[in-house]
C-alpha cells in the first residue's frame, strides 16, 4: 500500500485514526441536527407566553386593578376611571386617619412589602445568590432557591424562601454578610420556616435600637398585664413585654450594661398597681447604690449590714416564710394565682445577686440568702412571688441558682461563653451576640436579647431608660402607706 500525504478533508480523521490503528475505540461524536427555523419561533413564542402568564399571576392585583380601569375608560369614557381613583383615595384617606392602625396593616405594610419584592428582593436575587454561592449548576442548567413571600415591618423585612432541594439552612447562615450587603441591610438573620425545606431571612433594614429612648409613659392600671409588662422596644420597633406572673427572671450583664434600666423600667410599669396595692416591691440593695434613690416606693428595703439579723437576709426569710404560709393557705384552693389586697402580688428584686450567693464576707448571711432564695425561686411562682435578680457575672460558680430562673435576659457580656450560660445552650448560633453589644452607653446601655415563649430565636431588646427624674417624679405620685424599712 502506497503512503499518500494529503489534507485531511472534514470527518475525515477518525477513518484515518482507524486507518493507522485497526484496534482503536471508536470515537463517537454527536450528531449536529439543523433545527428548522420554524420550529424555533414556535419555541421561542411558547417561552415567550409562559413569561408573560408567570409575570400576570405574579402581579394579579395591579394588572386586575389597571385592566379593570383600562376596561372603565373604555366602555365608559376616560371620566369615569379618574372619578373611581378619586373615590378611592378620598376611602384611602378618611380610612388612614380614621383607623390608623388597621391602615397601616392591611394597605400600607402589604404595599410596602410588594414594593421590597419587586424592587429589592426580586431584582437582585438572581445576582446575589450566585455571588454568594447559592445556587447549584447541573449540566449546565441552573437551579436557583426560589423567593416564596416577602413580609414588612416597620424596620425589617421577612423573605420566606424555599431553598433548593438538599440545601440546609447553615449554608445560608454562612453567607449572611453576602446577602446583607447584596440587598442593602444591616444584618440579616435565618430563621426556620413554616415547612422543611423552606427558611425565613430576616433583613433588618435599620436598627430601632439605635438611639436610647426615655422612660415610658405610665400606665393605667386596667392596662397592666402582669404577663406581659411593656419595659422597652425590640428590635422590630414592637414593645417588648416581660412576664412576671409564674416566673422569676434573671438580668446578666457587665457593669454599665444598663441593668438598672430594665429594673426601673419594670417598677414603673407596675407603679399603678403598687398604687392600688395589688403588687408590692421588695428591694434588696447590696451596693446601696442602684435601689435607694426610690426607697419610698418599695414595701420593704433591705440593703447589706454585717449585723446578723442582717437587713436583707431578714427580708428575704421573711418573703420565704410568708410564701410559705401562702402555699400552706392556699393548697388544694386555687391553681392559679390572682393578686388581691389580702394577698398582693409580690415582686422581689435583687440588684447584685452574685454578693448575696458569692461575694458577701459572711459565711453564715451567704447561706442563709441562698436557702431564701431557693426557696423563693423553687415555689413562689405559683403563689404570687417572683424574684428579680440582677448580676453582672453569669458563670456557674458565681450563681448556682441560676436554672431556677425561667426568663432571663443577656445584657452587654464580657465573654461570648456567657451568653448560652445565661440564655440557654445555642442562643448565641441563633444570634445572640451579647458580647458584641457595644460598651457606649448611647449605644449599647439597656440593649440585650431574650428568648419569648413563641419562638426559641432570641430577640433583640432595649429597655426604655429610667432617668433619676424619671424615679423622683415616680415617688412623687406617691403611694398611700409607704413603709420604708
Ligand atoms: N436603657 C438605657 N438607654 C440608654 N442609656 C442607658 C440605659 N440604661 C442605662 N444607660 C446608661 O448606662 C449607664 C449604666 O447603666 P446602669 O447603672 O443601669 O448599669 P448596670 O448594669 O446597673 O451597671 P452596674 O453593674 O455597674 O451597676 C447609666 O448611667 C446610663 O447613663
Ligand atoms: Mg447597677
Amino acid at each position: 500500500m502506497a503512503w499518500e500525504f494529503r489534507k485531511l478533508g472534514p470527518g475525515e480523521n477518525v477513518a484515518v485514526e482507524a486507518q493507522r490503528d485497526p484496534f482503536a475505540a471508536p470515537k463517537w461524536a454527536p450528531p449536529v441536527w439543523h433545527m428548522p427555523e420554524g420550529l424555533v419561533l414556535v419555541v421561542n413564542a411558547v417561552r415567550a407566553l409562559v413569561r408573560t402568564v408567570v409575570f400576570l399571576v405574579r402581579n394579579i392585583v395591579p394588572v386586575s386593578v389597571l385592566s379593570g380601569l383600562g376596561w372603565l375608560g373604555y366602555r365608559y369614557g376616560w371620566t369615569v376611571p379618574v372619578v373611581v381613583l378619586a373615590l378611592v383615595a378620598v376611602g384611602l384617606v378618611a380610612w388612614a386617619v380614621l383607623e390608623r392602625p388597621s391602615f397601616v396593616r392591611w394597605v400600607v405594610r402589604p404595599a410596602h412589602g410588594w414594593w421590597r419584592l419587586v424592587a429589592v428582593y426580586r431584582r437582585h436575587w438572581q445576582p446575589v445568590l450566585v455571588t454568594a454561592g447559592l445556587t447549584k449548576v447541573h449540566k449546565g442548567r441552573e437551579y436557583l432557591p426560589s423567593l416564596v413571600r416577602v413580609r414588612c415591618g416597620p424596620t425589617s423585612d421577612r423573605v420566606l424562601v424555599k431553598m433548593l432541594k438538599g440545601q440546609a439552612p447553615d449554608a445560608w447562615e454562612n453567607v449572611t454578610a453576602n446577602l446583607a450587603h447584596g440587598f442593602g441591610a444591616v444584618l440579616v438573620r435565618v430563621r426556620d420556616g413554616d415547612r422543611p425545606g423552606r427558611i425565613w431571612l430576616e433583613f433588618v433594614r435599620r436598627d430601632a435600637l439605635a438611639v436610647p429612648f426615655p422612660a415610658l409613659p405610665v400606665p393605667d392600671a386596667s392596662a397592666v398585664d402582669l404577663s406581659g409588662l411593656v419595659i422597652g422596644r425590640q428590635e422590630d420597633g414592637s414593645p417588648w413585654r416581660l412576664r412576671l406572673l409564674g416566673t422569676h427572671v434573671l438580668i446578666a450583664g457587665a457593669t454599665g450594661a444598663g441593668k438598672g434600666s430594665v429594673i426601673w423600667s419594670t417598677v414603673r410599669a407596675l407603679l399603678p398597681l403598687m398604687m392600688a396595692g395589688l403588687v408590692e416591691v421588695w428591694a434588696v440593695d447590696p451596693k446601696r447604690m442602684e435601689l435607694s434613690f426610690g426607697r419610698p416606693l418599695f414595701e420593704r428595703y433591705g440593703r447589706y449590714s454585717s449585723d446578723p439579723s442582717g437587713g436583707m437576709v431578714a427580708l428575704l426569710e421573711d418573703a420565704a416564710a410568708d410564701m410559705n404560709a401562702r402555699a400552706e393557705r392556699f393548697a388544694g384552693v386555687t391553681r392559679s394565682f390572682t393578686p388581691s389586697h389580702e394577698h398582693p402580688f409580690r415582686v422581689i428584686v435583687v440588684d447584685e445577686l452574685a454578693f448575696l450567693t458569692a461575694y458577701c464576707p459572711e459565711r453564715d448571711l451567704r447561706k442563709r440568702a441562698e436557702s431564701a432564695l431557693a426557696v423563693l425561686t423553687s415555689q413562689g411562682r405559683s403563689v404570687g412571688y417572683c424574684v428579680i435578680g440582677a448580676q453582672q457575672d453569669a458563670r456557674k460558680e458565681v450563681n448556682n441558682l441560676r436554672n431556677l430562673f425561667p426568663d432571663r435576659i443577656a445584657l452587654r457580656l464580657d465573654e461570648d461563653e456567657q451568653v448560652d450560660m445565661v440564655l440557654g445552650d445555642g442562643a448565641r448560633d441563633r444570634g445572640a451576640l451579647a458580647d458584641q453589644i457595644s460598651s457606649v452607653p448611647e449605644i449599647g446601655a439597656g440593649v440585650g436579647f431574650v428568648r419569648l415563649e413563641t419562638t426559641p430565636d432570641p430577640v433583640r431588646v432595649r429597655a426604655a431608660y429610667v432617668s433619676d427624674d424619671d424615679i423622683r417624679d415616680m415617688v412623687a405620685l406617691g403611694l398611700p402607706d409607704v413603709e420604708a424599712a
